[in-house]
């Protein structure tokens, strides 16, 4: 008898935005009508396949985080709020250790871990992530890469130039097998943990092939204040064509 994976969602927002250079962290800054974050988190609750989605917070933020749920979204009790840690990877672990203790999670378990800072990730995105996750363990979000990426080991001059056909930028959401992922990471060295720069690197490192899904250049990570700009014109467009 196959058993149906239940599907988690992982909403990363324990960063401090030190590239935004703003007091408050850019996920929990007004985009449009809501908070960053808030964006991401309506269409994840919107596929009603997710039973739960975690945010992941730290410190004072994650009280801040508390009261724009409740501003923005309101009561849903599949929307759940645990500590973030001190990186990426941190924050990530806190939140999976969450959802293992609050509920009996199996092998054939999911989930999505998504950058709060995305706030345009789409249904079909999240579709396509689920879907990928039927026949792999992990699965990356991906764009190809439209400019010509250079390598170069000196900062001054180009040392390799790999082909772009070859290349993609990674975003999110990632798809993982929750305890393959928690495994994974366990079995990892000290160097290699010091090496994580970002989730799907733990499977790279342990030889769990990853699959790719077609992301969208829209689905964009705010990291700069041009990046908070360019959003809230991308939202403007959005909403014009949606009328
Ligand atoms: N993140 C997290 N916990 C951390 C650090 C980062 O959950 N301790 C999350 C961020 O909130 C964001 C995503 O990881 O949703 C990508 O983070 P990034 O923008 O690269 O890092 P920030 O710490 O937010 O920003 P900066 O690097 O400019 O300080």
């Amino acid at each position: 008898m196959t058993v149906e994976p239940k599907i988690y969602g992982a909403i990363l927002a324990g960063g401090s935005g030190t590239r935004m250079n703003s007091p408050v962290p850019k996920q929990f800054l007004m985009l449009g009508d809501a908070p960053v974050f808030i964006h991401c988190l309506r269409t994840f609750l919107k596929d009603s396949r997710i039973r739960q989605v975690w945010v992941g917070s730290n410190g004072d933020w994650l009280e801040l985080a508390r009261q724009q749920i409740g501003e923005y979204i309101g009561a849903d009790e599949r929307l759940r709020l645990c500590q973030g840690g001190a990186d990426r990877e941190g924050t990530m672990l806190n939140v999976l250790n969450a959802i293992r203790e609050n509920n009996r999670t199996t092998d054939s378990d999911i989930v999505l871990i998504h950058d709060s800072v995305r706030p345009f990730v789409t249904l079909r995105i999240i579709g396509d992530v689920i879907a990928a996750m039927e026949n792999c363990d992990a699965c990356n979000t991906v764009v190809p890469v439209n400019d010509t990426v250079v390598r170069s080991a000196d900062g001054r001059t180009v040392s390799d130039m790999p082909l772009r056909s070859e290349l993609f930028a990674g975003q999110s959401p990632q798809g993982f097998r929750i305890h393959k992922l928690l495994d994974a990471y366990e079995r990892l060295s000290p160097e290699q943990r010091a090496r994580l720069t970002e989730t799907t690197k733990i499977c790279y490192f342990s030889d769990i092939p990853i699959h790719l899904v077609r992301g969208e250049f829209f689905n964009f990570k705010i990291t700069t204040p041009y990046d908070l700009e360019a959003a809230n014109f991308a939202l403007e467009y959005i909403k014009k064509m949606q009328e």
